[in-house]
């Protein structure tokens, strides 16, 4: 049995490494692997204990959340275990935010050898491991400068209070009038200023009074940005948009939308912000979603991946005309750049070129969406995505639901969660090779067959 543990573990580590040629790199990782991993054994408990657990949850947790019922124990790779010992693909990837597949040796490997060292400083002093990855950063992205947060949601505020800043300061807009531009169907993250640009209740109602300055437009329609941009210009700060609209659903915008949403910002001396959280650091097939309209935006705005699976790491990315606008003592955030972080952050970005994730996605996007759009199921309407970032738009066949759905292939060893009723995301993390897709794929066709009996 040890045996087969062991092994099990040994082949599902390998998985990792299978899109680096670098047989220095793998041998090295394999030994400190071995190292620090050394016995993770799938724990077998009773139906009865998944109960008891969630029951813990229900009782003492808030309800902000609506699960699919299973209690999870451990992750590696593309799988997670639950605490009976039952295995299934991840689908899900924590909303993007696992890119690298869980618990990456080298992240984790980092995150212990950082904490032997220093974990928290605040930005009271200076700490090794940030001044290093706010060189790496810049040098990865090509931005002047990075601004560290923690959760997207921070980032995003960041962002926000970084446009609102240089619109006052150097575009000359009188403080109270300054404006920002928003997408209707959007989702920035939960705080009350980012609630205010939510067009959806479930998002901001009775959470009021909110933040003004906020004027929403439709997702998908230059036009409507430009008619917007003609009528109130001089006092917008910033556009702020999903390159992909994750959270609605995976909505793709038309090819040359993001860039010309960027030429009319430019036009106007508007800023462009991109919220890169959940379509960034290569899950789309791109390391940034924008890349595909070929516009570099005047803020990044990265989260989820950025902490490799591992911690809540956030940044904002932008250049000295906009980033010097905020002095020492203006905005900040305790943990924001604390070591731990810092050292998680570079190694996660350095495991997504070593591993080829970029052009992972890419390739097993268009295998998935291929083989799913082969799939004749009178429950889907349309599939789509970019990259690993992927949807099924489904309709209710009786009283059967996409929620319905997520249970049957959670039944059959696939976790995957509808947004917004109808729509089921897949979002596997990036190092999954075809021969996993595949089996993945298969388990979601039976799914559906099933489903339709
Ligand atoms: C595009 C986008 N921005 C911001 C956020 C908020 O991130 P967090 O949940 O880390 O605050 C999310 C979360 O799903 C997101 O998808």
């Amino acid at each position: 049995m040890k045996f087969f543990v062991d092994f099990a573990s040994f082949v599902t580590k390998k998985a990792y490494f299978c899109h680096t040629n670098d047989s220095k790199l793998i041998n090295h990782v394999m030994a400190t692997t071995k190292k620090t991993k050394p016995e993770t054994k799938t724990v077998k408990r009773t139906q009865t204990e998944s109960k008891r657990l969630m029951g813990l949850e229900n009782r003492y947790g808030a309800h902000n959340y609506h699960p699919l019922p299973v209690v999870l124990h451990r992750g590696e790779g593309i799988y997670v275990w639950d605490v009976e010992g039952k295995k299934y693909f991840d689908f899900l990837s924590s909303y993007s935010a696992v890119n690298q597949g869980h618990c990456h040796p080298r992240i984790v490997k980092a995150l212990k050898d950082q904490a032997d060292v220093l974990c928290l400083t605040s930005r009271a002093f200076y700490n090794d491991a940030f001044c290093e990855y706010e060189k790496f950063i810049h040098q990865y992205f090509g931005y002047d400068k990075v601004l560290p947060m923690n959760t997207g949601a921070e980032a995003v505020e960041t962002a926000l209070k970084l446009a609102r800043r240089w619109g006052t300061v150097k575009k000359g807009i009188e403080n109270d009038k300054v404006k920002i531009i928003c997408c209707e169907g959007n989702f920035h993250g939960r705080t009350v200023t980012v609630i205010t640009m939510s067009n959806d209740p479930s998002s901001y109602a009775d959470y009021g009074p909110l933040t003004p300055g906020f004027i929403r437009i439709p997702y998908n329609d230059p036009k409507a940005l430009e008619e917007a941009l003609d009528k109130y210009g001089d006092e917008v700060a910033a556009f702020i948009a999903e390159p992909i609209q994750g959270e609605a659903g995976v909505f793709v915008p038309d090819d040359g939308y993001l860039k010309k949403c960027y030429d009319l910002c430019h036009k106007h001396n508007v800023l462009f912000i991109a919220d890169e959280v959940q379509t960034g650091i290569a899950r789309t097939g791109k390391m940034l979603c924008s890349e595909h309209d070929g516009i570099r935006p005047d803020i990044v705005i990265l989260g989820k991946a950025l902490g490799g699976g591992v911690l809540p790491v956030s940044a904002c990315l932008a250049d000295d005309d906009i980033m010097l606008n905020i002095k020492p003592g203006e905005h900040g955030s305790t943990f924001g750049g604390f070591p731990l972080a810092a050292r998680v952050a570079v190694e996660a970005l350095k495991v997504v070129k070593d591993e080829r994730l970029v052009q992972n996605a890419e390739k097993m996007g268009k295998i998935f969406r291929d083989e799913i759009k082969k799939l004749n199921s009178p429950f889907i309407v349309e599939v789509r995505g970019r990259g690993l970032l992927n949807a099924i738009v489904t309709k209710p066949i009786g009283k059967k639901t996409a929620w319905d759905i997520c249970l049957k292939m959670m039944e059959n060893g696939l976790l995957a969660k509808p947004t917004h009723d109808d729509i089921i995301r897949f979002a596997p993390p990036l190092c999954i090779k075809k021969k996993e897709l595949m089996q993945a794929i298969g388990i979601i066709k039976r799914s559906f067959e099933q489903m339709a009996k």
